[in-house]
């Protein structure tokens, strides 16, 4: 929520949970105030099924923004919607409106090809191409016209330092990169998004499928990439969302649809939230 616009408000009530959100106000905590994503009023539907409903928020240039909340409340779906991931999904609907640098995502001559390019997205399970190291990154990059060679391996070398993986793969990348562990799996996977100098990274659970060790390594990357990058992160794991975001965003189900109950800078949502759900989300004694 851009603390120029006026704060929306929505409310949520039934026994168990009597709720208002908003009006919130939100200072800019960090980076670039600007909005570099403007989510509103959005509801993404599969078929009869509500996967979220009546979303309003901004995204802040530069920042990291954790999504969190219980399983099935919708953060895959926001995310998939983001990067129009939700085009290939049979019987998707989604209403309201998406801006990306103030341009509409959705309308007819919205280019996707060009707005994956600028929103990269990372998985739960390390999702390598069964390539090796140095196919994994130049296919991406020839699908998007990088075609010289020499252009191909510098923007290869330079990301796969940014990853802090060059050191460890420098002298195989001839070889596949499913024989890599499963955090250099992951990191290799930040690379390839990386190559294609987005400006937004979207990931959804990074950490969550690799052991601890490689999930602090993941999660320290990600912190060092705020500032250059806008990233929307889903997590389950609070500590981590304290950690490393700047902005916390929780959703909730109700009425069997996802809804977004309290936004804002981080230490407002773990610390003085707003709602007594987010308050028994972050105590553990709710989800
Ligand atoms: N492709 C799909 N078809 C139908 N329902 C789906 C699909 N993907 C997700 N859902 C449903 O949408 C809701 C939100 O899912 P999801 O976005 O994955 O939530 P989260 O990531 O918070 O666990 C869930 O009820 C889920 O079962
Ligand atoms: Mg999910």
């Amino acid at each position: 929520m851009n603390p120029n616009k006026p704060a929306t408000t929505q409310a949520i009530s039934d026994e168990k949970n009597s709720f208002t959100l908003g009006p919130l106000q939100v200072g800019p905590v960090c980076c670039d105030p600007r909005p570099v994503i403007e989510v509103e009023n959005v509801s993404l539907r599969y078929g009869d099924k509500t996967a979220f409903d009546k979303v309003t928020l901004d995204i802040y240039r530069g920042c990291i923004t954790a999504l969190i909340g219980p399983s099935g409340c919708g953060k895959t779906s926001f995310l998939s919607a983001i990067n129009r991931l939700t085009d290939l999904i049979p019987n998707c609907v989604i209403g309201g409106r998406i801006r990306v640098d103030g341009q509409d995502i959705h309308t007819a001559e919205s280019n996707v090809q060009a707005l994956r390019r600028k929103v990269g997205m990372v998985f739960q399970k390390p999702t390598p191409f069964p390539l090796s190291i140095r196919r994994n990154l130049s296919l991406p990059l020839r699908e998007h016209g990088v075609t010289r060679g020499s252009e191909i391996d510098a923007i290869s070398e330079q990301v796969l330092r940014d990853v802090g993986l060059w050191d460890e793969v420098c002298d195989r990348l001839d070889t596949a990169a499913l024989s890599l562990s499963g955090g250099q799996q992951q990191r290799l996977c930040i690379a390839r998004a990386l190559a294609l100098n987005p400006q937004i990274l979207l990931m959804d659970e990074p950490c969550s499928a690799l052991d601890p060790l490689a999930s602090g390594v993941v999660e320290d990357l990600i912190s060092r990439l705020s500032g250059h990058y806008t990233i929307v992160i889903v997590t389950h794991n609070l500590a981590q969302a304290r950690r490393i975001a700047n902005y916390a965003a929780f959703f909730w189900v109700k009425e069997r649809a996802g809804r977004l109950v309290e936004f804002g800078p981080c230490q407002h949502i773990f610390e003085t939230p707003t709602h007594q759900l987010t308050a028994a989300y972050i105590s553990g004694a709710r989800g």
